[in-house]
């Protein structure tokens, strides 16, 4: 447990800053017991583990919606919290692919395939490789399987899976070693060779960096390249970076110059695109303040918890809120109230500026789209201006989208998050400016305010939930007629913010 003691070392050098911070107390938990080779089933590491098991067999349950502003997940109430409600400039950004019309807050581990199988079957169209995170058969299909992995249906992968699996989430084996419960990195496929791409010496890692490694399996952007439209691979965009500096520079360098990963088309502007998700660990990494005080993700979010006689690493990940800042107050002596105020505070400003790039990016995109409108009805639109324009535009996008996806709301590295909102809006507006100097060019005059036409985007939200509460099927989820009966015949409690 050598992590323990570079705690303490963080401890010593920052005690003058947080006097309260003190290492928590050894595991006395740990029994020699022998699990199989290759054994896959939480149940029987459990039987060695009991503590360990039962607490993340809870990360199945419901948290407290009421305790985090942002992240409410899933409430008592039967409610998803979904980004397209809550962000409605993702709808018009993201139409064109499932994102577009089912995007929600995610919830505990257990619920990861379960949430899939759940969600509006446009989000599962790159196939198996989704699987890539979700369940802890996705090394060995993987290995066996090849190229099949990847391209083969979501469903046809799925049903690869033991059957008595075929819905179970992160597992021990993810991130444990079976012989000495050591962490180990699973997804070798994925993030060894990433590591690789960062010359980052697997031997090299202290066990603090597995700490966040474990996590950065999953809670990373990735891309899934193309052939003939099938998947055939998943990888993470690190070229060019470093460890604790990759940025989304170098990763929008890189989705942008891979042909390979086009995965979507963006409705609006006819763009052939990418896409970035959840960069926790990308966004966290860059020079944050507890990146660089030696914070590890398993500090905040598996904080040392008595359970009775035993100390253990709470199993149940979750927000920190959720968990009244127990985590924190290994380190900070300030009250909860205070931390989360603190967090809060972040936050605010983090969406406030996200907020902001994301409606000045969606206004360059209704412009594009006004300009191919004038393009197809045979009018000249300045190739250079629009050239540019698009250049800029797509440079706004990206950086929104990475601040979008990310899930800490700019908690993980305030000062990086502003940069890189701030960056996006800039470019937007540069976007836009270029745009509206092409379009007047061409004769046409562009209104002060640009309707944004939001209500079009959003009634392709959430389809299959609805025919979930309703129990009214809907053939189309982008016609919104269907959807409106729908909700006549049987209303629901629909979320509007
Ligand atoms: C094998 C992939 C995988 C690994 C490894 C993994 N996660 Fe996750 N995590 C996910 C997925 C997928 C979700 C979303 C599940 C959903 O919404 O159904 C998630 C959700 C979460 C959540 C949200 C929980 C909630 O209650 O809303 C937190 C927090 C989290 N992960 C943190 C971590 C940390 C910290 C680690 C490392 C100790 C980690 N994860 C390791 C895939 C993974
Ligand atoms: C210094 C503490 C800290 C560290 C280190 C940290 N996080 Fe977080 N994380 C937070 C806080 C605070 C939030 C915001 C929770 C909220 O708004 O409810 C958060 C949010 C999240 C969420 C979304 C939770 C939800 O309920 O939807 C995920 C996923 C996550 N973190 C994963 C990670 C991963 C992966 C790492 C390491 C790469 C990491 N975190 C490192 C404190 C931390
Ligand atoms: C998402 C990654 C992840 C998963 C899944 C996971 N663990 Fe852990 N586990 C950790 C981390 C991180 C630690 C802290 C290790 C350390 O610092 O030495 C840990 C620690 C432990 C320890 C050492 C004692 C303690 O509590 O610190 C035991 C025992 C353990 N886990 C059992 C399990 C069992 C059993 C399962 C499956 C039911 C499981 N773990 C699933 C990440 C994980
Ligand atoms: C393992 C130790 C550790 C843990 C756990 C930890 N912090 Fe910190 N935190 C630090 C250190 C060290 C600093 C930098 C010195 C300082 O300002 O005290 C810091 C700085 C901060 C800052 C000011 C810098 C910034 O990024 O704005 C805030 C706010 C903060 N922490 C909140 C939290 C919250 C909230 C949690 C729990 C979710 C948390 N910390 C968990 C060690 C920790």
């Amino acid at each position: 447990m050598k992590n323990r003691y570079l705690l303490s070392v963080i401890c010593v050098a920052f005690v003058a800053l947080a006097p309260g911070c003190k290492p928590p107390e050894k595991a006395v938990q740990i029994r020699p017991v022998v699990i199989a080779d290759g054994e896959v089933d939480p149940a029987v590491w459990g039987k060695a583990y009991p503590v360990n098991y039962d607490m993340w067999r809870k990360t199945a349950e419901p948290t407290s919606p009421g305790k985090s502003k942002y992240k409410r997940g899933f409430d008592a109430d039967g409610i998803t919290y979904d980004k397209l409600s809550e962000f409605p400039y993702m709808a018009l950004l993201f139409s064109g692919w499932g994102f577009g019309v089912e995007y929600n807050e995610p919830r505990g581990h257990a619920n990861m395939i379960k949430d899939q199988l759940d969600i509006d079957p446009s989000r599962l169209k790159a196939g198996g490789v989704c699987l890539t995170c979700k369940t802890p058969y996705a090394p060995k299909l993987e290995k066996e399987k090849g190229l099949d992995f990847y391209s083969k249906s979501f469903d046809e992968v799925r049903s690869m899976i033991p059957e008595q699996h075929q819905t179970l989430g992160v597992a021990c084996i993810d991130c444990h070693d079976n012989k000495d419960m050591s962490l180990r990195i699973s997804r070798g496929y994925t993030l060894g060779k990433a590591l690789e791409v960062i010359k980052v010496d697997p031997a090299k890692l202290t066990h603090q960096d597995m700490r966040s490694l474990v996590c950065a399996q999953c809670h990373v952007t990735y891309n899934i390249p193309k052939d003939a439209g099938k998947s055939v691979g998943v990888y993470f965009p690190w070229q060019g970076s470093s460890w604790g500096d990759i940025s989304v520079e170098n990763i929008i360098k890189q989705i942008r110059n891979d042909p390979s990963i086009g995965e979507w088309t963006q409705k609006v502007t006819g763009y052939k695109m990418p896409f970035m998700r959840h960069a926790e660990f990308e966004l966290f990494s860059r020079n944050s303040v507890h990146w660089q005080a030696g914070v590890a993700c398993a500090d905040c979010h598996m904080p040392y918890t008595r359970v009775g006689a035993v100390k253990a690493s709470d199993h149940r990940i979750m927000s920190p809120l959720k968990s009244d800042l127990r985590a924190c107050q290994q380190c900070h002596t300030e009250s909860p109230e205070w931390l989360r105020n603190q967090v809060t505070a972040i936050q605010d400003r983090t969406v406030s500026l996200m907020v902001r790039s994301g409606y000045a990016t969606a206004t360059a995109a209704k412009l594009i789209e006004k300009v191919h409108e004038l393009q197809a009805a045979g009018k000249t639109i300045d190739k250079d201006l629009y050239e540019k324009a698009k250049d800029f535009y797509l440079e706004a996008f990206f950086r929104t989208l990475f601040i979008g996806g990310e899930n800490s709301v700019g908690f993980h590295n305030p000062s990086e998050a502003l940069r890189i909102l701030g960056d996006s809006t800039a470019f937007a507006m540069k976007s836009e400016a270029l745009l509206r100097q092409a379009l007047t060019k061409a004769g046409e005059i562009v209104p002060i305010e640009v309707n944004l036409e939001l209500e079009k985007y959003l009634d392709n939200r959430g389809a299959k939930k609805l025919m979930r509460q309703t129990g009214v099927e809907i053939k189309d989820p982008f016609n919104v007629q269907e959807k409106l009966v729908a909700v006549q015949e049987k209303p629901v409690k629909v979320l509007t913010k």
